[in-house]
């Protein structure tokens, strides 16, 4: 669990760099990097994952297969912001795009959207420099309400199946209708309507 604090380490130097500088971009006139948060697998947590991927229990099979033992999720006030911090991230040296997963462009089935990158990330450890996986969320902070919700939901043991089926279904059509709103509020940012400021007001005030 060191090993992954490590590598937690250097992903969020390289991310929260990332948001200091666009502190200092006056031209957009707001930070897109609105809220960051990291977290690394717990042990149990990463055994029980080789045991449900029928994989042999060890550490190297998490350091080398598992994406998600250490993860950062990117929390934006714009929907067009999540890609250019995409764009952003990628272009740091250190972290090289193995899967991109864009659930914005392209839903789940259940309405999911947030665009997901499986990273390696390069650790220079003195004598030599290794590899290793990470996953990248990026999304926006509706998106981010909504889905945190659905997963409370998802894994409440006492809702029985058909009241889940349908709060699943209640989602998916609130999740297409937010989209369509967040567009919106990409335009009426574009002419000057609203700031920043009134996005994470608004997000808040809808929690
Ligand atoms: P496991 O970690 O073994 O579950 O597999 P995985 O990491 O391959 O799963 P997946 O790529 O589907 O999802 C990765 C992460 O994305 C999850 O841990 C969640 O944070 C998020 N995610 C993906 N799909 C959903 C969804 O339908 N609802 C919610 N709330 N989160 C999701
Ligand atoms: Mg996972």
């Amino acid at each position: 669990m060191t090993f992954a604090k490590c590598c937690l380490n250097t992903l969020e130097t390289i991310v929260c760099n990332l948001q200091a500088l666009a502190e200092l971009d006056k031209e957009r006139g707001y930070n897109p990097y609105h809220v960051i948060s990291s977290r690394s697998k717990k042990y149990e947590s990463a055994m029980e994952k080789c045991e449900r991927k029928h994989v042999k229990k060890s550490m190297d099979v998490i350091k080398t297969r598992f994406y998600d033992l250490i993860g950062i999720r990117i929390v934006t006030l714009f929907l067009d912001d999540v890609h250019k911090i995409r764009d952003a991230i990628l272009r740091q040296p250190g972290i090289v795009l193995v899967e991109e997963l864009d659930y914005i462009n392209n839903p789940k089935e259940n309405g999911y959207r947030s665009l997901h990158l499986k990273v390696l990330l390069t650790l220079y450890s003195g004598e030599t420099t290794i590899q290793v996986p990470a996953e990248i969320q990026i999304r926006t902070i509706f998106q981010d309400s909504l889905w945190s919700v659905e997963h409370v939901i998802k894994y409440k043991k006492d809702v029985d199946a058909e009241l889940a089926t349908h709060i699943g279904r209640q989602i998916a059509v609130l999740a297409s209708e937010q989209y369509e709103f967040e567009c919106q509020l990409v335009r009426l940012r574009d002419i000057g309507a609203i700031s920043a400021s009134d996005v994470a007001a608004m997000a808040t005030a809808a929690k």
